[in-house]
């Protein structure tokens, strides 16, 4: 048996806990790698929206174990709420989620010390979700972190005073405010319940059930575009949010991994700062995030929205080896006369279909335009079914990557799927 790994091609929010929740059926267990709360992964059955932020999206399913691996960040407060959420609705993390003893934590003060970088770095602010997510990785990089197994360990409050002794000399360096007190509180009470959970070697478990032929499914977090290493740096996340990264957040060799899906939003969104060549600032750009609802599942923030990047898609199926893609949103683009694909960039005067080394110098985008479709896609389960304009879509982008689309979503819920 293999891994199977589902990720974002694009700058996050492509619909991953959507696609997720509707492949569950066909996995034992679904793993997520790497992130922590910045993540807002929705799904919606039933007439209800749900989003997760650090749970895996398979949770809505019975039988099925989800796993949240070594790779991730974990905030113990927002894995309560996230408890108690999923509680009400009748679902036992206890019984159906384990959690890697070696997934770092996210302390009060590294939410703070997120918060401070990004007020004081003003202007050139990376438009971070403020969840603490950049001060966990580099804690954990530079070997001073504190993991999930650490709270079963008789000298863990002492750790956490010295790492957070470490990071009030740190937070005097800027000017400002937090409340300490209140947020330890909470933090402390948090770490209490999650001695309930299941804490285990999830490395352990992870090959076990591979070598007892169970089927996985790795839940990638964020996009290809906000990667450390690959993504539009220093506008991105601090993780390997590539197909790379599921080998190293769950511990699985490389040639484990089988399929690699790579979804793909039918036109680009991004959140938070940092350049994004196909954006538009117009009313085709506001019709977008309206029709789309293009608003953050985790801040709020309405998201930028831009034509699709063919270039971009491109660099990000090298890197992650994807096989196949999903495209999402299909649905969104109904009604436009015309729809454009960015082909190419120009640069300097210079065209080009590669990635540059850097995204933030001047970039003009050289654009295709396809014919647009009319009809309502939202109750089509048939590729026969879809518009044909929308099938010369789907062709022309299988053309230019090489990659074949397997699947296209057409709505936010489960039933809302067009498998070919
Ligand atoms: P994720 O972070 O990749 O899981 O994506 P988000 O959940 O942050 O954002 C995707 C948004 O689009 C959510 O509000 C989904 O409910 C919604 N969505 C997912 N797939 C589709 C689709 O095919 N059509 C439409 N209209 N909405 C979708
Ligand atoms: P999902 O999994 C979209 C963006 C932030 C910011 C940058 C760094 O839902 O697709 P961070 O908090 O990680 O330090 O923020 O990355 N970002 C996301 N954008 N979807 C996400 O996750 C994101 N997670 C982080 O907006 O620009
Ligand atoms: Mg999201």
């Amino acid at each position: 048996m293999k891994v199977d790994v589902l990720l974002g091609l694009q700058w996050g929010d492509e619909g991953k806990g959507k696609v997720v929740d509707v492949l569950t059926p066909h996995y034992d267990v679904i793993a997520r790698f790497q992130g922590g709360p910045n993540a807002g992964h929705s799904l919606e059955f039933n007439s209800i929206k749900h989003v997760l932020h650090l749970i895996p999206s398979g949770v809505f399913h019975e039988n099925k174990l989800n796993l949240i691996g070594n790779g991730v960040v974990l905030d113990p407060i927002v894995f309560q709420k996230e408890n108690a959420a999923l509680m009400a609705l009748g679902v036992d993390l206890r019984k159906n989620l384990v959690i890697s003893k070696k997934a770092h934590l996210i302390l009060p003060t590294h939410r703070f010390l997120d918060a401070a970088s990004e007020a004081a770095k003003g202007t050139t602010k990376i438009g971070s979700t403020l969840r603490g997510i950049g001060p966990t990785y580099m804690d954990k990089t530079g070997r001073n972190g504190l993991r999930v197994g650490d709270i079963l360990l008789s000298d863990f409050k002492d750790r956490y005073e010295f790492l957070k002794r470490k990071h009030l000399e740190l937070l005097r360096q800027y000017s400002f405010d937090f409340n300490l007190e209140e947020a330890e509180k909470e933090w402390m009470q948090s770490i209490e319940k999650l001695r309930e959970f299941n804490l285990v070697d999830s490395e352990y478990v992870i090959n076990q059930a591979l070598q007892s032929g169970k089927r996985i499914l790795a839940e990638g977090a964020q996009g290809t575009l906000l990667d450390i290493d690959f993504g539009s740096y220093p506008y991105v996340t601090s993780s390997n949010t590539i197909c790379a990264g599921a080998c190293t957040g769950l511990g699985i060799a490389p040639r484990t991994i089988g399929e690699v899906y790579g979804i793909v939003k039918a036109y680009c969104t991004r959140v938070g700062s940092g350049p994004f060549p196909t954006e538009l600032n117009d009313n085709t750009g506001e019709w977008l995030r309206n029709k789309g609802a293009e608003f953050g599942s985790t801040t709020g923030r309405p998201r930028r929205c831009g034509w699709l990047d063919l270039v971009a898609l491109k660099y990000s199926i090298m890197i992650n080896g994807v096989t196949s893609i999903i495209l999402t949103k299909a649905d969104v683009l109904t009604g436009l006369d015309k729809i454009k694909v960015c082909t190419h960039y120009r640069i300097n005067g210079k065209i080009t279909d590669q990635l540059p080394y850097d995204l933030s110098q001047p970039i003009e985008p050289v654009y295709e335009e396809l014919p647009g479709w009319e009809q309502n896609i939202c109750a089509v389960n048939d590729f026969a079914d879809l518009p044909h304009n929308l099938k010369k879509y789907i062709q022309y982008i299988e053309d230019k990557t090489g990659v074949t689309i397997k699947i296209i979503s057409v709505g936010p819920t489960r039933e809302q799927i067009v498998l070919r």
